[in-house]
C-alpha cells in the first residue's frame, strides 16, 4: 500500500522500521512515556497492524510514524487508541504529521472503526476534528490531564451514549481445532 503525498510517501509500517520508530518516539515523548496511562493500555496488546504507518522521504528515509491500538469502552464499545505519532525533530512543521494523521484516520474509517480516542495537545488535534466534549463521559484507568483527553467520531453519532472506563480489548476466545 503506497500513497504519495508530493515529495513523501506513506507506507504500512515494516518490521525493520521498529528501531527507528522507537528512537523517534523517545525523542518526541521522552523515556518517561512508558509510565503514562495510555502506555498501560498498550502493554501486552499488539498494535493494529493495518493501522501503523510510516512517512518516508524521496530517498526512502523514515521521517515519521503513527501507530494505533485497539481498546474498548466499558467492555462494550470498541475504539481505536491513536498514537504515538512522532516526526523526526529536524523535520517538524513540514506537513508529515498532518499527512500521517489524515491517512491513518481514513484507513481507520475504511476498516470499519467508528471512534478514535487519544491523549494529546488539543491545539494540534482539534484541526482533525478531535474534541474534548466527546470524551466527557469516558474515563481512562489512570491520571490524565483532562484537556488532553479527546475523541473523534468517524461515524456521525458514534460517541452518543458511549460511557465508562476504557480498557484493553477482551482476549479472543481460543479457536478450538476440529478433530
Ligand atoms: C506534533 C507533531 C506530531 C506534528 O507533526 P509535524 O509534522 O511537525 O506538524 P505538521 O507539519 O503536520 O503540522 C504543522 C502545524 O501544526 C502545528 N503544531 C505542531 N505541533 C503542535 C502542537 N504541539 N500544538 C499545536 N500546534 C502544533 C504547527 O504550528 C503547524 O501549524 P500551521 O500548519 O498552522 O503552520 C510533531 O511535531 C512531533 O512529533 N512533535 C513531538 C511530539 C509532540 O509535541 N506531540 C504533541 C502532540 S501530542
Amino acid at each position: 500500500m503506497i500513497q504519495p503525498y508530493g515529495p513523501m510517501r506513506v507506507l504500512r509500517e515494516r518490521p525493520r522500521d521498529a528501531a527507528t520508530i522507537e528512537r523517534m518516539t523517545v525523542a518526541a515523548f521522552g523515556p518517561e512515556r512508558m509510565q503514562k496511562t495510555v502506555y498501560r493500555l498498550r502493554d501486552g496488546i499488539p498494535q493494529l497492524k493495518d493501522l501503523c504507518f510510516v512517512a518516508v522521504d524521496q530517498k526512502g528515509k523514515l521521517v515519521g510514524a503513527i501507530r494505533n491500538w485497539p481498546i474498548t469502552i466499558s467492555d462494550k464499545w470498541p475504539a481505536v487508541l491513536l498514537g504515538p505519532l512522532a516526526i523526526a525533530p529536524e523535520l517538524r512543521g513540514l506537513g508529515y504529521g498532518k499527512a500521517l494523521m489524515w491517512y491513518s484516520m481514513a484507513q481507520s474509517r475504511m476498516l470499519g472503526h467508528s471512534r478514535i480516542i487519544l491523549v494529546g495537545d488539543p491545539e494540534y488535534y482539534n484541526q482533525f476534528g478531535f474534541r474534548r466534549d466527546l470524551a466527557l463521559n469516558i474515563q481512562l484507568p489512570g491520571w490524565v490531564e483532562d484537556r488532553r483527553f479527546l475523541a473523534l467520531e468517524l461515524v456521525a453519532g458514534a460517541m452518543i451514549g458511549v460511557h465508562g472506563m476504557i480498557g484493553k480489548p477482551a482476549a479472543k476466545p481460543a479457536v478450538r481445532k476440529k478433530r
